[in-house]
């Protein structure tokens, strides 16, 4: 096994889009950031340096750091943050896992420009995959484009206004031609492609707040991993993600040999007051015939001035590419099936002896401002605040000491509102029932909920049930929740309230997908299993950045066990060290 070196430099560079100059934090001045590509069994190490005005920890999506939590990059969680001019070298070993991951800033709202695809290769080479041998392998990176000041929507959200869009979404860091201004299209992402060949598409969803439909016209994918575990293969011509998702499928480049529109389409249910603006993007795929009739997939782009739409199986005709017909915006039944069909690919030892179940009401709800007791609440800003909760409850980090740190050191007397995750839903009612929407002409006040730092224990090896209920507060998102440290059995999820007395029945034992992020359906539950066997404090929490920013999380601690080989061994001795612990360290 190899040790695969990246040096990682943080620095705010200038990119204009949509003529607008906007100021990004990137790596290495990229967007996406640079690809992490390894063997599995290798070594990685990253050093960061940080020439950013901001705080910075990097987050390896999905890598399960096994008995090496202090790598697993969040800030005041796992880590100190790595303060502007500071370095910091992340090292970690990938084991026991193939496929695509990403890495992502796990400061607020900076992922949105700090990130890039982990890529995972069999230890025996492609030979061992199990799909057929792609010729090529190709990122799809969807993100978004944002020109707000991304720290100043955080700090926005966190005072409880939560009105704030991109500016565009993306695919590979390019908006595509429908996107212009002074009628200059934006070039969009082109995948140049040989006629017969097979290219393994990477995909991550690295957006803050959309779930994507990705198409492409006149081509149909095979799906055959998702959050790096095999998947049997899966034959679809849409792919429904959502943020913190992978997906890698196969395409085969088996059409008549012209230009291909990918489109990228944000869905989300509608919601009752508001108009959220749709940022489709578009790229290209492009048939290469042969050589000397290479045509510049970019060029293209900028000369076509209309698409056809996919209804019939015809090819593009000369001079108009064909875009596919994508799903409604609106449609979230298309990503529930589409979720709802993947299965493992092999069968697999799920425990049946479950020791722990936590019903976890995925919701909104108020707290006063100035620690008042009583206030006005709901959509009364000036007395109350709207927070996104598990259990009526909303997290907060602690300021003055990581958990970790905090756990690792028997400290936990320094911790400022350390709670309990409370257990079950803190009322009955039809979580999914439309009525219950809270905003709008006559607004309902939202049930008052607290603010801590909410973590749950468990001891090693514990096995748990999580069941995620989805409530219409949270009005139009689905809700993709996601675990760091651990794979999760996605057992089974269904639309509107969970009813343990007929929905165990249906959990998938067999062969549930295995995942890291598991997408909640808009008004409806997910149940998921996991094997909490990795000591440290882990975070979980939604993977869309505002219920994230408004606290929709919490820390699962997992205790050492009493056998050296499955204890977490000390910090890194260079590991980030800033400030005495009464300095608030997320300042
Ligand atoms: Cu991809 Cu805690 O995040």
């Amino acid at each position: 096994a190899a040790v695969v070196e990246h040096t990682f430099v943080v620095s705010q560079v200038k990119m204009t889009h949509l003529c607008k100059e906007t100021l990004v934090t990137v790596v290495n001045g990229q967007l996406p950031g640079p690809a992490i590509e390894v063997t599995e069994g290798d070594s990685v190490a990253v050093l960061l340096v940080n020439n950013s005005p901001y705080n910075i920890t990097i987050h390896w999506h999905g890598v399960k750091q096994w008995l090496n939590c202090w790598a697993d990059g969040v800030p005041m969680v796992t880590q100190r943050p790595i303060l502007p001019n500071h370095n910091f070298t992340y090292r970690f070993n990938v084991v026991g896992q193939e496929g695509t991951l990403w890495w992502h800033a796990h400061v607020p709202f900076l992922r949105a420009t700090l990130h890039g695809a982990l890529i995972i290769r069999p230890r025996h080479g492609a030979i061992s995959y199990p799909f057929p041998n792609p010729d090529m392998e190709v990122p799809i990176i969807i993100g978004d484009w944002w020109q707000l000041d991304l720290p100043q929507v955080d700090r926005s959200m966190k005072n409880g206004s939560f009105d704030y869009y991109a500016s565009g979404s993306t695919i590979n860091g390019k908006l595509g031609d429908l996107f212009n201004c002074s009628g200059v299209p934006e070039v969009g992402y082109v995948l140049d492609v040989v006629p017969g060949k097979t290219y393994l598409l990477r995909v991550i969803n690295a957006g803050l707040f959309a779930e994507f439909y990705l198409k492409i016209a006149g081509h149909n994918f095979t799906v055959v991993a998702a959050d790096a575990n095999y998947v049997s293969p899966y034959t679809t011509d849409v792919i429904a993600i959502a943020p913190g998702e992978t997906v890698d499928a196969l395409v085969v480049a088996n059409a008549t040999p012209g230009s291909y529109y990918m489109v990228a389409l944000p869905n989300q249910a509608p919601r009752p007051d508001t108009q959220t603006p749709e940022f489709t993007t578009r790229g290209m795929v492009q048939y290469r015939v042969n050589h000397s009739s290479i045509t510049n997939g970019a060029a293209a782009l900028r000369s076509r001035r209309g698409a056809k739409e996919d209804e019939n199986d015809e090819g593009p005709s000369d001079d108009v590419a064909l875009a596919p017909q994508m799903p409604d915006k609106h449609d979230t039944v298309t990503s529930f099936y589409f979720h709802s069909n993947l299965t493992s690919l092999h069968h697999l030892t799920v425990p049946q002896q479950v020791d722990e179940n936590l019903f976890l009401v995925l919701g909104l709800g108020s707290i006063c401002r100035n620690g008042q007791q009583s206030c006005k609440r709901g959509g009364n800003l000036n007395e109350s605040i709207v927070v996104a909760t598990m259990n009526s409850v909303s997290y907060q980090h602690p300021t003055k000491m990581p958990l970790l740190e905090a756990q690792y050191y028997h400290t936990g007397v320094l911790l400022d509102a350390m709670q309990e995750l409370p257990d079950g839903p803190s009322r009955a009612f039809n979580f999914t029932d439309k009525a219950f929407i809270p905003f709008g002409p006559k607004e309902i006040p939202l049930e008052p909920s607290s603010k801590a730092t909410v973590v749950r224990r468990f001891r090693q090896g514990a096995v748990v049930d999580m069941v995620f209920q989805s409530t219409a507060l949270l009005q139009g998102d689905s809700n993709p929740m996601h675990l760091h440290g651990h794979n999760i059995f996605l057992l089974a999820q269904g639309l509107g309230n969970y009813n343990a007395a007929k929905d165990v029945a249906r959990y998938n034992l067999v062969n549930p997908p295995v995942k890291n992020t598991v997408l909640v359906p808009n008004l409806g539950w997910a149940a998921v299993r996991f094997v909490a066997n990795n000591p440290g404090v882990w975070f979980m929490h939604c993977h869309y950045e505002f219920h994230l920013s408004m606290g929709m999380a919490a820390v699962f601690i997992v205790d050492d066990s009493t056998t050296a080989d499955t204890s977490l061994p000390p910090p890194p001795a260079d590991f980030p060290t800033c400030c005495a612990n009464d300095h608030n360290l997320l300042q």
